[in-house]
């Protein structure tokens, strides 16, 4: 069978990034990860200094937008797509806790989603793209042969974000990258436009417990059992 489509949605931080590489990897699919989007379009507006102090005028991100322009690269080292904005890798940046923290309610802008989902269904027109986010099987690819919803519990979630920033030298308190969290799940399921929601035919994926070995088996065993061919 031809390439498919793979959609993975979850809550914040629950390794929705890590086990959409590992799958792409292994299915050698391209990996796009539609959240890096939705980051730099608030890098871009925290640079111009259009938000400030964590508020903003919508209008004034708005018209941000035509300067905005969006390009990935395969990066040999890491094995995955490095996110570029206007030519500069700002995978690093875009991973800043300032972006974390405006990023939901930048994501929300009406036209700013229409920018960005009219990117990520360019990316997946051919199929063959394991894509993760918040509305990609409920509203990008509602047709992708494969959905996973992705959840875990709260405090693994902050332990393992926390364990992230660590390692790349940001060193940002446990309670507050906790408190981004829930505030961030929180305006994502709330939201007007596109908000999370778990697609009606989506299979559940809680990884509390499961190593990421563990959850790569499970995907793979799913495709199988859906009788998916994936050359
Ligand atoms: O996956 P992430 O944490 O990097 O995503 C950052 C934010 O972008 C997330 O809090 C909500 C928004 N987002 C979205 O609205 N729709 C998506 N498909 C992906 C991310």
């Amino acid at each position: 069978m031809s390439k498919i489509t793979i959609a993975i949605d979850g809550y914040s931080s629950c390794g929705k990034s890590t086990l959409a590489k590992a799958l792409a990897a292994h299915l050698g699919y391209a990996y796009a990860d539609s959240g890096a989007m939705y980051r730099c379009v608030t890098l871009f507006a925290l640079r111009k200094g259009v938000i400030k102090d964590g508020s903003f005028l919508p209008a004034e991100i708005i018209k941000l937008l035509p300067e905005i322009h969006l390009s990935f690269e395969f990066n040999q080292h890491t094995k995955s797509s490095d996110t570029f904005l206007n030519g500069e890798n700002v995978e690093k940046d875009i991973r800043q806790m300032s972006v974390s923290e405006n990023v939901s309610q930048v994501s929300a802008i009406h036209e700013v989603r229409v920018q960005m989902i009219a990117i990520q269904r360019k990316l997946g027109k051919n199929r063959g793209i394991v894509m993760d986010g918040r509305d990609i099987g409920s509203n990008v690819f509602p047709d992708a042969e494969l959905k996973i919803f992705m959840t875990a519990d709260t405090d693994i979630r902050t332990q393992r974000r926390y364990d992230e920033l660590s390692s790349k030298g940001q060193h940002v308190s446990y309670s507050e990258i906790k408190a981004n969290l829930i505030s961030r799940d929180h305006e994502d399921t709330h939201r007007k436009e596109n908000p999370l929601v778990q697609a009606k035919d989506a299979i559940v994926l809680d990884n509390t417990e499961l190593t990421r070995e563990q959850q790569l088996e499970y995907v793979i065993k799913l495709i199988h059992d859906l009788t998916l061919s994936v050359s």
